[in-house]
């Protein structure tokens, strides 16, 4: 028996992967993070949490079934967390079959290396509100009707049960977090919450005109990622493999998120306009600082999300340490402290 527990983190280059890493090495897991070789390597995250040296890093991709068998022979991990994921909604409508590959046969290349090569492995899959989509009640919960609404939300489905039938077919303890929006200020600069915090901070000191954005409308349950990274690890180290819905419990749409930020940033701004045509007025130049641009709206959208995370908070004992406000404060001060940071 091993002192100490074998993490191999997929997707240790991304937002989850970055602060779950910190957590394990935190707890004394040995961490193994997957990174894909080439120009879309990047460590930019794991150096700014300071932790690129404690993580043994190594070349995979969720495409090549003979590089996971040969990883999972080598490390030979206690716990394996697949984070990696093709995890943008829009990309994944221009492409649909790459994302179905990562995301869907990706997750079925793992398990059956896992039943092939040990099956004592814990395994925890990284699914998604996502997977809600054109939701059927509110708030959402581990039992409610899944009616994905993209190409990434159904590969995420397809993965979901997935584990659900590995873990039922083979006994393996294999599991999934359901979890809803989380954001950082390691979050990807596509993202929603990224774009504007950062866009706004930029327009507040002058580097930037103006930032285009999409459905304002859409309603969304934002979190923070240091927090739900515990939660997966909560997950995994339970008493019996199960699912979970990880969320604030709390919607607020992105035009409330918006005003938010322009609040954290002392804008003296107004709404004017409606549909398209909505725009933010700085009331000091009297410029337009927040448009609308149809490119950004999607095929179909998901009108909103809001998750009720009764069971872990009762089963598991989570508690989320930050708040929306918090988090909002968080990455706008991330903005102003480094301009020059992106991810
Ligand atoms: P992220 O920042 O986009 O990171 C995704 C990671 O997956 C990156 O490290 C990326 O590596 C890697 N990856 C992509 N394609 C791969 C492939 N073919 N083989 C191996 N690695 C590949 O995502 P995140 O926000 O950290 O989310 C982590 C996971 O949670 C994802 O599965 C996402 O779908 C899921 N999720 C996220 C949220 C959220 O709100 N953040 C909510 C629910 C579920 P490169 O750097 O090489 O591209
Ligand atoms: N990205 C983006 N850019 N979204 C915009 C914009 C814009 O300019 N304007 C409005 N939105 C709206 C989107 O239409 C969506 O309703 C909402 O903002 C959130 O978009 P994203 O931040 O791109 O996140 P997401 O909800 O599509 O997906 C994220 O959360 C999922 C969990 O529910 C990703 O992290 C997924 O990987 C994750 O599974």
């Amino acid at each position: 028996m091993k002192n100490t527990k074998v993490a191999l983190i997929t997707g240790v280059t991304g937002q989850d992967g970055a602060y779950l890493s910190k957590l394990l090495i935190k707890k004394g897991y040995n961490v193994y993070g997957t990174a894909r070789r080439g120009a879309s390597e990047k460590f930019s995250r794991l150096e700014f949490l300071n932790i690129k040296n404690k993580i043994n890093i190594i070349d995979f991709d969720l495409l090549e079934l003979s590089n996971i068998q040969k990883i999972i022979k080598e490390i030979e991990p206690d716990e394996i967390y697949n984070l990696a994921a093709q995890s943008f909604v829009p990309t994944s409508f221009e492409l649909p079959i790459l994302t179905s590959d990562i995301n869907s046969l990706g997750v079925v290349r793992l398990l059956d290396s896992i039943v092939n090569i040990n099956k004592d492995i814990k395994f925890y899959q990284a699914s998604t509100s996502e997977m809600f989509g054109k939701v059927t009640e509110s708030p959402q919960s581990e039992t409610t009707r899944l009616y994905p609404r993209s190409p990434y939300g159904v590969s995420k489905v397809f993965s979901h049960y997935m584990t659900i039938n590995y873990r039922e077919s083979h006994d393996l303890f294999a599991c999934s977090g359901i979890l809803f929006n989380h954001e950082s200020p390691l979050r990807g600069h596509e993202f929603v919450t990224k774009k504007i915090t950062r866009g706004l901070t930029k327009i507040k000191n002058g580097s930037q005109d103006c930032i285009l954005l999409g459905n304002l409308d859409a309603k969304r349950d934002w979190g923070h990622a240091a927090d739900y990274v515990e939660a997966m690890n909560m997950i995994m180290n339970n008493n019996k493999p199960d699912d979970f819905v990880v969320s604030s419990g709390a919607t607020s749409t992105v035009k409330d998120f918006v005003d938010k930020c322009l609040k954290t940033l002392n804008f003296d701004y107004a709404w004017e306009g409606e549909g398209l045509e909505k725009i933010v007025i700085n009331k000091k130049s009297n410029k337009p600082i927040v448009k609308i641009d149809k490119k950004f709206f999607r095929p179909a959208e998901v009108d909103i999300l809001m998750g009720d995370p009764s069971k872990i908070k009762k089963e598991l004992n989570w508690r989320p340490k930050h708040t929306l406000d918090s988090l909002i404060e968080e990455m706008i001060a991330f903005e102003i402290n480094n301009p020059n940071l992106s991810f």
